[in-house]
């Protein structure tokens, strides 16, 4: 049985329809990435499994449940947490204070932060008395993947994990997300444009374009050329293409 499992999903604002007969599938412990470029719908896919925008057609299925038209915080509760893009912390409160918000989806209050979850964040450990703010972004998202995990979720959904960050800073965070996956058994849905981070942590995924998927497969065949090309921005693949040096 898959641990997410989404048929024909429809959402959007008000009267605008952004996703339609979107279908795809998460099983225990996978990593899959969803590829596409700027507004085509990744976030409010992934803010309609939180239950955060409304379901308007189709079905999704969590840990062989039918989740799709509940509350965003029995969502949470059932074990899906949420990476947001811009990764939205409180900057004013402390790094150990931005986690201990984190347990709140589980336990309903607030508890310290997990030990065995820090012992994959050594930097966060140093400056858990720290405003997030004063924090590099790197670090920062650091936080916010850390956040979620006090939780304990079956399922992670990160949101461009990688945006606004330097090459060795994405590398790490898929270090991180490869050991979350590994070690904790937690699976993870990967919202990207970095090229570089889906390949090197997802097995598989899906491409959306204009609001549904338009190719679904191995990280090999949905990061072709002629696919990147058709579906991703360009632009991006380029400055990937360049980390990696010349070919
Ligand atoms: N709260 C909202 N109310 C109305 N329209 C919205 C809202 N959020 C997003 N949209 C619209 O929905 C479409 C898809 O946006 P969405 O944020 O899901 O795209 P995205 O693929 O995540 O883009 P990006 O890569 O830039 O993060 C866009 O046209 C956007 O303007
Ligand atoms: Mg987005």
């Amino acid at each position: 049985m898959s641990l997410l499992s989404i048929q024909g999903l429809g959402s959007g604002y008000g009267g605008d329809v952004i996703c339609h007969d979107i279908s795809l599938v998460v099983e225990p412990r996978e990593i899959v990435c969803v590829l596409g470029r700027n507004g085509v719908g990744k976030t409010t896919l992934l803010r309609t499994i939180l239950g955060k925008v409304a379901l308007q057609a189709g079905s999704i299925e969590f840990d062989g449940r039918d989740i799709g038209h509940l509350a965003s915080d029995k969502i949470a509760h059932r074990g899906i947490g949420y990476v947001p893009q811009g990764r939205q912390l409180f900057g004013k409160l402390s790094v150990r204070d931005n986690l201990r918000l984190g347990s709140v989806a589980r336990a309903g209050r607030l508890e310290e932060p997990d030990e065995a979850i820090l012992d994959y964040f050594p930097v966060l450990r140093e400056r858990l008395g720290q405003t997030a703010e004063t924090l590099s972004g790197g670090e920062q998202q650091m936080v916010a993947i850390a956040r979620v995990l006090q939780a304990k979720p079956k399922l992670l959904l990160c949101d461009e994990p990688s945006e606004g960050l330097q090459p060795s800073i994405i590398d790490d965070v898929g270090r991180v997300l490869r050991a979350v996956a590994k070690d904790l058994g937690a699976a993870i849905l990967l919202v990207e444009q970095n090229i570089r981070l889906a390949k090197s942590t997802a097995s598989r995924g899906y491409v959306i374009e204009g609001g549904t998927v338009v190719s679904a497969g191995s990280i090999d065949e949905i990061t072709s050329e002629e696919m990147l090309h058709q579906h991703v921005a360009f632009s991006r693949m380029r400055a990937t293409r360049d980390e990696n040096g010349p070919r």
